[in-house]
């Protein structure tokens, strides 16, 4: 784990935190298929020196964050926690918009009660492909929710970049959690704000997400063998690539699995010299 820091809503946390998206069942839904395994990786996660972990309600739903409490809970003083609020699971595990004003509160309390705290460190508004709410709206409940102390920060996820030009223009933003990796780049001009406006940027997928179809990170010949070279691993080698993007960038990579986990947090150590930057630019 490297020492450098970033400030996320006031708090520092390491550069690789921890996404808990990968810890509940197949698709994000349902109990996780080795309980005690979920349960290890938390644990092992703090061990390394993680210090913010990615989460939501709706992963399970209701699974991540009651694996979170169960595994961590009397929280470290130094554990930074962020949500999201904007979506639920229907019965048959399908993603469905919640983002009305009264239900990103709704979604807030939901998090304060199964993460067991009187504050959750960041929430994210994960706004909703096709939602006809107003950003404005749903914006305004989230500044009502920091400003009654629910939230320690307001966040953005799956913004473009005239919604965090309008954010900004009204309130603070803790951070910025769009789609990125060396594959996926269409977030780049809201990766480029983030850095002019000195906005955390929390790339989701950096290694290319679980879900299939999307192109696999470690599995880029480009990134294999860069990794050979350096003596890294190509998930490494992903993950030190978004790193290099900015200092501004922080890491939440998913996993359920240790042995990826301590490979993870190892990225923060591999330094890309100029040629394995330009071969996988090329
Ligand atoms: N705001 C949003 O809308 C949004 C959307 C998606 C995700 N997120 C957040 O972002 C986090 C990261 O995204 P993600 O988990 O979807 O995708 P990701 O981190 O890009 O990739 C996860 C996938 O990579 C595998 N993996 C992890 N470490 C590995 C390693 N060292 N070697 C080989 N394979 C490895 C995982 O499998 P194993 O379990 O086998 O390791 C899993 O299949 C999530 O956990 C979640 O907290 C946010």
């Amino acid at each position: 784990m490297t020492s450098a820091t970033v400030q996320l809503a006031g708090r520092p946390v390491h550069r690789v935190g921890f996404g808990a998206m990968q810890l509940p069942g197949p698709h994000v839904f349902g109990p996780p298929r080795d309980r005690d395994a979920a349960l290890a990786v938390l644990r092992r996660a703090i061990e390394l020196g993680v210090d913010h972990v990615d989460t939501a309600q709706f992963y399970g739903p209701d699974v991540s964050n009651e694996l979170i409490h169960t595994a961590l809970h009397p929280y470290p003083d130094d554990l930074v926690l962020v949500s999201k609020v904007g979506a639920v699971r229907d019965a048959e595990g399908a993603w469905l918009g919640a983002d009305r004003p009264e239900q990103l509160r709704e979604g807030v309390e939901d998090n304060l009660r199964s993460l067991g705290v009187e504050r959750v460190d960041v929430v994210n508004l994960r706004l909703m492909d096709g939602s006809d709410v107003p950003f404005a709206d749903q914006l305004g409940e989230m500044v009502a929710l920091r400003e009654e102390g629910k939230i320690g920060g307001v966040g953005l996820s799956n913004v473009e970049a005239h919604h965090l030009v309008e954010a900004l223009g009204t309130t603070e933003i803790a951070c910025v959690q769009n789609p990125y990796n060396l594959r996926q780049r269409e977030g780049q001009p809201v990766l480029d704000l983030c850095i002019e406006r000195g906005v955390p940027y929390v790339p989701f997928f950096p290694l290319g997400s679980a879900f299939p179809g999307a192109a696999k990170i470690p599995d880029d010949p480009a990134v294999v063998s860069v990794a050979r070279r350096l003596g890294a691993t190509p998930s490494q080698v992903g993950l030190a690539w978004v790193l290099a993007q900015s200092d501004l960038v922080l890491l939440i990579p998913g996993t359920s699995s240790i042995a990826h986990l301590e490979e993870n947090v190892g990225a923060g150590d591999v330094v890309l010299d100029a040629d394995a930057l330009a071969e996988l630019e090329a």
